[in-house]
């Protein structure tokens, strides 16, 4: 029989790469079969991502690449979702500039994608499913089928959009507004995944912390953690993405408790000066955000924190910028994801004056990275000596005779290959050796 093929391209966050796991779920009901070989496929499939221009340009870009493909292969059907093509100017841009395009189909359409399907492969015209979502508000479908890429890890979506409207961001433009999903659903999904071997599940949400309020019987994040760390067997339960204008001392009091939920808190400040936080419409101040974090550091002694911080936003002053340098040296974090300021059409910063020239952003940009370097560093030296938890996620990329592994707190282990065989998604127990800033070099302990 002749297999069909689908290939699937997934730009942006953990989010994307959950739905694209459905996508692949769905295709795979309709007699596709995954493939890593985009020549080789019938069905190609990009889900993007919108949230900086860099990662737009990067989905549009290859893209571009898919032409030659469809004039060697005229049966090939080419499709295009996610939060790109949600919005409207980008859906014209597929419509009138990449006529190879077969289908589009906007982020509320995801539960539907096996009817958009069907009807693209029969389709002698092009398709575009792009509805706003005040027209679809985007409902939950439980029980769609899902074709996980890792036996030992998974994501578990929780809830789906986001209210928040940070002057930045596209999110809920493109995602629309916050829906949780049933507790009841949640602990089933969970289970399952342990019960078949699972061992890190990630928890999924733009804002977690405020899972859970728009239920009919609401039903607060921290109570969600500690029903699921009920659940019996061996496995870390991990969860992003959190606000701190909703993350609360409860929670982090629920997580010291729980014995299955990682010490790792991924919470996202973007900035260390409190007019800058105002203009985004972040809801906090600086000494409120570092409450949490000295009380997560109390409470979790050996929590490893991580954060996003956006440089050159509109309006950014020198003073500003040494604010967020100070917060770097305050909270001391194991982990900073940095971003450019990225202009985003349709929000309300794109609309501010006062832009950061762009040399500016790009000197205060390497001035951050290596503060926080040095931190890192530091932080990691403590470590030498200590003995971890971690789950192997299988071959350095670097050193084949090496193997990494991924903390209970976070930090990416690298260690050399043992005699005795270990399983990627194996639990190891292992020592420090050495420090660096991105990574810890170990040992088996045990
Ligand atoms: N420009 C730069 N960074 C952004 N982020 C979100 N929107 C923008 C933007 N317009 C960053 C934030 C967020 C992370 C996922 O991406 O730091 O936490
Ligand atoms: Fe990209 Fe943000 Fe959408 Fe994720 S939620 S796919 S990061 S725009």
């Amino acid at each position: 029989m002749n297999e069909k093929r689908i290939y699937v391209n997934t730009f942006g966050c953990q989010q994307n790469e959950a739905d694209s796991e459905t996508l692949t779920g769905i295709a795979q009901t309709r007699g596709f079969i995954p493939t890593e070989k985009i020549e080789e496929a019938d069905l190609i499939l990009f889900n993007t991502c919108a949230v900086r221009e860099h990662a737009e340009l990067k989905a549009l870009s290859t893209t571009g690449q898919l032409k030659h493909l469809k004039e060697k292969n005229k049966a090939l059907k080419i499709g295009l979702c996610g939060c790109m093509v949600q919005q409207e100017h980008r859906k014209e841009d597929i419509k009138n500039k990449y006529p190879y395009v077969d289908f589009v189909f906007g982020t509320n359409q995801l539960s539907r994608f096996g009817e958009i399907l069907d009807q693209a492969l029969a389709a002698k015209k092009r398709l575009f499913f792009v509805e706003d979502y005040a027209v679809n508000p985007g409902t939950i479908c439980e029980g769609l089928p899902v074709k996980r890429k890792y036996a030992h890890r998974a994501y578990v979506s929780v809830m789906y959009g986001c209210n928040n409207f940070c002057t930045y961001c596209i999110v809920p433009y493109v995602r629309g507004r916050e829906r949780s999903r049933e507790p009841q659903c949640i602990y089933n999904e969970v289970k399952g995944l342990v019960e078949n071997g699972c061992r890190e599940i990630t928890l999924l949400g733009q804002n977690v912390n405020s899972y859970g309020k728009d239920l009919e019987t609401p039903f607060p994040f921290s109570e969600l953690l500690e029903m699921l760390d009920g659940i019996e067997g061996d496995f870390v339960l991990k969860f992003m993405t959190s606000h701190p204008k909703d993350a609360s001392f409860e929670l982090i009091d629920t997580i010291a408790k729980c014995k299955h939920v990682e010490h790792h808190f991924h919470l996202p400040m973007q900035a260390g000066s409190d007019s800058i936080l105002k203009a985004m419409n972040r809801r906090y101040t600086a000494e409120r955000y570092f409450e949490l974090v000295d009380y997560m550091k109390k409470k979790i002694p050996d929590i490893a924190i991580t954060t996003d911080i956006i440089v050159g936003f509109p309006g950014e002053t020198e003073e500003d910028f040494e604010k967020t340098l100070d917060a770097l040296r305050h909270c001391r974090f194991d982990g900073v994801f940095s971003f450019i300021y990225s202009p985003r059409k349709g929000t309300p910063a794109a609309e501010m004056d006062c832009r950061v020239p762009d040399e500016v952003t790009r000197s205060r940009m390497s001035r951050l990275l290596e503060l926080q370097m040095q931190i890192q560093t530091e932080n990691n030296e403590k470590l030498v000596g200590k003995t971890l938890r971690a789950l192997c996620e299988g071959e350095s990329k670097n050193d084949p005779d090496y193997l990494s592994a991924r903390s209970d707190s976070g930090k990416l282990i690298h260690f050399p290959k043992p005699e005795k065989e270990i399983q990627t998604g194996e639990i190891v127990t292992l020592r420090v050796t050495e420090a660096r800033a991105i990574m810890l070099i170990g040992e088996i302990a045990v």
